[in-house]
């Protein structure tokens, strides 16, 4: 049977709260980090949840409330390049560039740790993950703060990262502190993730930086990312899910698994408007620009989730570099 648009829940916030949430300044979000607390606060790429990088209790309140494995690392978010070398160490030409050229931006460069950086942040890896973040907030935060702020994205480990502050919201509720409202982020999936801990950067992670982009502000070549790469969670299969089982497919094969899924509550988010049998309500189109689709796709997979789809097809985009960082979190929200 067919959904219809009348069997829809009502399209309430999905953990919605008898409250609205109250969102704070930035200089609650401050005191809250000084006391060893936790603050959720916008990025242009996702919101992250905040703590102080330097104090190891928050560090294990974080990774507690993120449901995270002590051994995965989180990235440092830093207000200036300048403060590079108070965490990183022997930092290579190539990384000072990309770092010149995208910072502030969506941009993570994994570098060798500074001494005194704490397996709390690392993972206990030798090496640690550092980012200037350009959403004004953001900025203003780290400026008042001082300090590094280590941040994973705003979610529970596994789920579809936050691209606004409704979204912490309703993932984390009263486990946050603080949450800073800064709006719809503009980038809308995680940063560019760059290992710059050897001879040559090698993408960890696609984003919205292109693999161009980045050879030629490094001004040498990419590796491809080898056996001793730093680990990255992002790649553990089903990182960032929705509930709904998703399948990834080219638009013949979409059309197809819209006929032999009856029974099931099958959302779509599509290139093209045209898709036939769908209610409204569970059909999404995206745009076909991949700045553009990227800023919408978490929310949009949130928006299908809370109609309560069983399935959602997701039209296979282009397999061009633009979309590389796309396509990445695409494959990693699809089910087995
Ligand atoms: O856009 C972003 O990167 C967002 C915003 C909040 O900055 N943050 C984010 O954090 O996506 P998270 O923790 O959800 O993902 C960070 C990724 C993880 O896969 C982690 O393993 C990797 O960065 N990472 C951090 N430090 C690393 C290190 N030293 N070596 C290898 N990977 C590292
Ligand atoms: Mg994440």
């Amino acid at each position: 049977m067919e959904a219809t648009a009348a069997e829809l829940p009502e399209s309430a916030p999905k953990a919605a709260t008898a409250l609205a949430p109250a969102f704070a300044t930035v200089e609650e979000a401050v005191e809250v980090l000084r006391r060893g607390g936790l603050a959720g606060f916008p990025t242009e790429t996702v919101y992250g949840l905040g703590a102080d990088a330097r104090n190891p209790e928050a560090m294990a309140r974080l990774y507690k409330v993120k449901g995270r494995p002590a051994k995965h690392p989180v990235i440092v978010h830093i207000g200036a390049a300048a403060q590079i070398d108070q965490w990183a160490r022997e930092i290579p030409d190539y990384a000072r560039k990309l770092a010149k050229a995208f910072w502030p931006g969506p941009l993570t460069l994994v570098l060798k740790r500074a001494e005194g950086v704490s397996d709390a942040v690392t993972g206990g890896q030798d090496t640690v993950g550092l980012r200037v973040p350009s959403h004004p907030i953001a900025k203003e935060l780290l400026h008042a703060f001082g300090g590094g702020i280590a941040a994973p994205s705003a979610n529970r480990f596994g789920r579809v990262s936050p691209t606004c502050a409704e979204h912490v919201h309703a993932d984390l509720g009263a486990d946050v502190d603080a949450i800073l409202d800064g709006g719809p982020c503009d980038v809308g999936i995680e940063s560019t993730i760059v290992d710059c801990s050897g001879e040559q950067p090698a993408i960890l992670r696609p984003g919205r930086i292109t693999a161009a982009q980045l050879e030629s502000a490094a001004e040498v070549v990419l590796a491809a990312p080898g056996e001793d790469a730093p680990r990255v969670p992002g790649a553990l299969h089903r990182h960032y899910s929705p509930r709904a089982k998703v399948r990834l497919l080219k638009r013949t094969g979409m059309i197809e698994a819209l006929t032999t899924h009856k029974g099931k509550r099958i959302a779509a988010l599509a290139m093209e408007v045209a898709v036939p049998r769908l209610p409204q309500a569970l059909l999404i189109v995206e745009p076909a620009v991949a700045a553009e689709y990227s800023r919408t796709l978490y929310a949009n997979l949130r928006t299908l989730d809370a109609a309560g789809a069983d399935v959602i097809l997701v039209e296979m985009p282009p397999e061009t570099p633009a979309w590389a960082g796309v396509l990445d979190r695409l494959r990693r929200a699809v089910s087995e």
